[in-house]
């Protein structure tokens, strides 16, 4: 479906859950957030019923963030389930590949084509302060894990603070390409200020091509990760809420104050 701005609205990112294993300090705060509770939380159900009218309107590419996806319980059934639904053609997730090693074979098998996993440096040390407490060597196994089962491309997402150059982002780049996997590099953002950043080998952050709508956990279709602007699939129906979402597309995005990374998943 075409927004107001010409733009083709084929693609929905849908955060499965706030909480995540992590604490990234771009992400989280130190002190935790105000978890979504538990009924909030949308049903399996809700968000496959959802997807299904999306696709009706001209959604063909669906991506599972959080959070962090593979913490939601029972998150196999829900690929399986979304990867039924005819005319999706890329189903995708973006994990920070902590709980690969033990989901990636069973995420391809329900169906899951592609993953991208975060990762911003190789050193087991700074890595575990900018997760505060995550151990490398689980991601490495993880990413190791995806390609064995057959995931393809498996993609990293690194968040670089200055530019592509810096050390860390360079190292993961000379990695990527031993590795035979794909980097992207992804500014550092700040969604209160305003601040974001283009996506480095990748067509987020841009806005006058941005083809992507949003479903948070707690049921909110959006239109832009930097835009306040969302409404809730649980009040409106759901044919009507993905029309009104579309027609709130902004031309560009500015600033939101309730958006952030763990609930929208970038
Ligand atoms: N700026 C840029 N990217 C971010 N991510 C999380 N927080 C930020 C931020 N402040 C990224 C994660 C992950 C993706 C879902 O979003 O690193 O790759
Ligand atoms: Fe978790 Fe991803 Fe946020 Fe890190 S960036 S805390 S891995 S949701």
């Amino acid at each position: 479906m075409l927004d107001s701005y010409n733009r083709n609205i084929n693609y929905l990112r849908i955060s499965v859950t706030d909480r995540c294993n992590l604490r990234c300090t771009y992400c989280m705060p130190a002190e935790g957030i105000n978890l979504i509770e538990h009924d909030k939380v949308l049903k399996f159900e809700e968000i496959v019923e959802f997807t299904r009218v999306a696709v009706a309107k001209g959604i063909n590419k669906v991506r599972l963030t959080g959070g962090e996806p593979l913490v939601r319980k029972g998150i196999v059934d829900l690929v399986k389930m979304l990867a039924e639904i005819k005319g999706i053609n890329d189903l995708g997730m973006t994990t920070n590949g902590i709980l690969l090693p033990k989901y990636a074979k069973d995420l391809k098998k329900a169906g899951l084509g592609r993953v991208n996993v975060s990762l911003d440096t190789l050193h087991p040390l700074k890595f575990k302060a900018v997760t505060r407490g995550g151990e490398l060597h689980d991601v490495l196994v993880g990413i190791e894990a995806a390609k064995e089962a057959g995931l393809n491309p498996v993609k990293i997402n690194t968040v670089i603070k200055k530019d592509i150059h810096e050390p860390d982002a360079a190292e993961l780049a000379e990695w990527a390409e031993r590795n035979d996997v794909q980097i992207r590099f992804i500014s550092q953002m700040d969604l209160e200020k305003g601040k974001f950043g283009i996506v480095h080998g990748g067509t987020g952050g841009d806005c006058k091509i941005c083809n992507r709508l949003r479903l948070t956990s707690d049921g909110y279709i959006k239109p832009c990760l930097f835009n306040d602007a969302g409404i809730s699939i649980r009040e409106v129906p759901y044919e009507e809420a993905f029309e009104q979402a579309i027609q709130l597309k902004p031309k560009c995005g500015e600033s939101a104050s309730t958006n952030k990374f763990y609930n929208m998943g970038g």
